[in-house]
């Protein structure tokens, strides 16, 4: 269901004139990059485009589209071996090690896609990173930084809907990686190719979910086509 970006050729899809998608052409050098293309996400993603979805439409379709992805982003998480007890006889199974997993949404829109993760690893622990995009600059402003205390110990997933300039992204990698974080991966819905090339030469160890990468950035750093400000319509605070 993921179509992994090869390590020589990244396809870029773009929306055309009918709706459909169609492969536009590549780019060399994203191997951390995982498209996830699965029928449900690109369906629920198509009606979060969408402009007239309403607030309550719009939190929902995040919160379920997070919880398909998460699917994809923990297909390679460890197994602990256990045995168990079936109403025939003792076998092996198998435990997810998800106490260590730890989610951390990038405030505020990171918010909306926090708990459709945490319905398929319910023990993940949350950290938060309070950042904002500067309207003027387009650089990110943080503050607020708060994660459970082992980070060296602990697999972290980051959550953001948008990753646009990738300004954002990179700098909560940093700070991750500051408070010990070796293990990260990122999680979006909509990604630019700006942002993407900026995070992988910034953090080529971390690796990049998203359900569309899209055209490109606008002058004032939205995405074409985007969503619009996924904060705004997560809050209904247009
Ligand atoms: C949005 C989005 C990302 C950031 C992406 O947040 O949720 O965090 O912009 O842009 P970048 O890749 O250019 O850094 P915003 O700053 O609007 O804050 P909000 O979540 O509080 O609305
Ligand atoms: N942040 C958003 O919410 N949307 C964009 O298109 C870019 C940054």
């Amino acid at each position: 269901m993921v179509r992994e970006a090869q390590d020589d050729c990244l396809v870029f899809f773009h929306a055309r004139e009918d709706s459909s998608f169609r492969p536009m052409h590549t780019t060399p050098g994203f191997p951390t990059l995982a498209i996830v293309d699965h029928p449900l996400v690109q369906h629920k993603l198509t009606l979060l485009r969408d402009q007239h979805t309403p607030t309550k439409i719009f939190k929902e379709l995040v919160d379920e589209i997070a919880m398909l992805m998460a699917y994809e982003a923990t297909k390679d998480l460890p197994l602990e071996e256990r045995s168990v007890e079936t109403p025939l006889e003792r076998t092996t199974g198998f435990h997810v090690a998800g106490k260590k997993l730890t989610l951390v949404p990038i405030l505020r829109a990171g918010l909306g896609l926090v708990e459709g993760v945490l319905r398929l690893v319910p023990s993940a622990r949350v950290g938060h990173i309070g950042l904002y995009r500067d309207h003027d600059t387009l650089t990110p402003v943080d503050y607020y930084f708060k994660i459970p205390g082992d980070a060296a110990e602990r697999d972290f997933i980051l959550l953001d809907p948008m990753l646009a300039t990738g300004g954002s992204a990179v700098s909560a990698v940093d700070s991750l990686k500051r408070a010990g974080a070796t293990r990260v991966r990122f999680l979006c819905l909509v990604a630019a190719p700006e942002g993407i090339r900026r995070l992988v030469a910034a953090h080529p160890d971390v690796q990049i979910y998203t359900a569309s990468l899209d055209r490109e950035l606008n002058e004032q750093g939205y995405i074409l086509p985007g969503l619009g400000d996924a904060g705004d319509r997560l809050f209904g605070t247009r």
